[in-house]
């Protein structure tokens, strides 16, 4: 396969309205196999090399568990544990690893990392998460809206917190999709639109009140104020961030049956009262176990294509 045959998975805006109207009925086909312990095993002898830059729990287990289910292998790396930490080049990093491994996830810090990489790599590669961006995480996300309310398209998600990696792809997505993003940040913490990579301001609405940009949404998400690798701004954040904790109030000037949201690990207390995350409407348990049936759809689709 050349380089530009190649389809990567960096951002959201990588695969068209069509391809995610694909993923999301594979995935929920590959959910019900796993439910019903039947085996899907389309990645025999593929191999899966996860590069890990920053922390993690979900992204770890869901992508390692669901390359096994398929059939597959996983090879495990962090920063600390390889040259990479001791500055190999990321360039020279891709062309040795992608010549051992069909595919790559890596987790890091700027996405120019991961573009580097990926200009580099003989294999497809996957944004396990950048300071930019989390595209596997609300691909999660918006499947979990569909398996509970239906299609997101022509819907409101506020968004209530930092403009971060969720809040940029949440615009791509919106972009994409067709629905409308209701943003509401703390001053000096907004979306710059030139990083999240938009055509255009259309899919979005700026509100200085987090409990304006909840009215009337179908889904209410938030995430940490302080995001890995922001470490040094904590302080500063949590006087910034005070008024931007999704409370029941809030709850209750969304849709009646409105969703809530986060991509995990939460603060109660922080971002989210516990009422909310710990109550009727948040599927953020669903949400996490998500991850594993996209993702799988994702593995299979950039390594085997569309399949029937
Ligand atoms: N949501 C998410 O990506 O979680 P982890 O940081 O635990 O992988
Ligand atoms: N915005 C958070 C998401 C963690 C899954 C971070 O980047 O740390």
């Amino acid at each position: 396969m050349t380089a530009s045959a190649l389809q990567h998975y960096l951002q959201f805006s990588d695969l068209t309205a069509d391809d995610y109207a694909y993923l999301f009925a594979r995935a929920a086909f590959i959910k019900r196999k796993f439910k019903t312990y039947e085996k899907h095993q389309p990645l025999q002898d593929r191999t899966l090399a996860l590069i890990f830059e920053k922390a993690s729990t979900r992204t770890r287990v869901s992508f390692e568990a669901g390359m096994y289910q398929m059939g597959g292998l996983v090879v495990n790396l962090t920063s600390q544990g390889s040259q990479l930490g001791r500055a190999e080049p990321i360039e020279d990093s891709a062309r040795v690893i992608s010549r051992m491994v069909d595919l790559v996830m890596i987790r890091t810090f700027e996405q120019h990392r991961i573009k580097r990489f990926a200009e580099h790599s003989r294999v497809p590669v996957i944004n396990g998460l950048t300071n930019e961006f989390h595209p596997c995480q609300i691909l999660a996300d918006i499947f979990t809206f569909i398996e509970h309310r239906g299609s997101i398209t022509g819907k409101t998600v506020a968004w209530v917190g930092d403009g971060n990696n969720m809040a940029n792809t949440w615009l791509q997505a919106a972009e994409l999709l067709g629905f409308t993003v209701h943003l509401s940040t703390p001053s000096g913490y907004g979306v710059d639109h030139a990083v999240a990579g938009l055509r255009s301001s259309a899919s979005y609405r700026v509100f200085t009140s987090p409990a304006d940009a909840c009215r009337g949404a179908h889904l209410v998400t938030t995430d940490v104020w302080t995001s890995m690798g922001y470490e040094a701004e904590n302080e500063a954040r949590k006087t910034a961030f005070a008024d931007w904790c999704v409370s029941e109030a809030m709850m209750a000037l969304a849709q009646p049956d409105a969703l809530f949201m986060h991509c995990l690990p939460a603060h109660r207390g922080e971002e989210v009262q516990a009422e909310v995350i710990d109550g009727p409407q948040s599927v953020v348990w669903d949400e996490a176990e998500n991850r594993m049936h996209v993702q799988k759809a994702l593995m299979e689709f950039l390594l085997l294509g569309r399949i029937a």
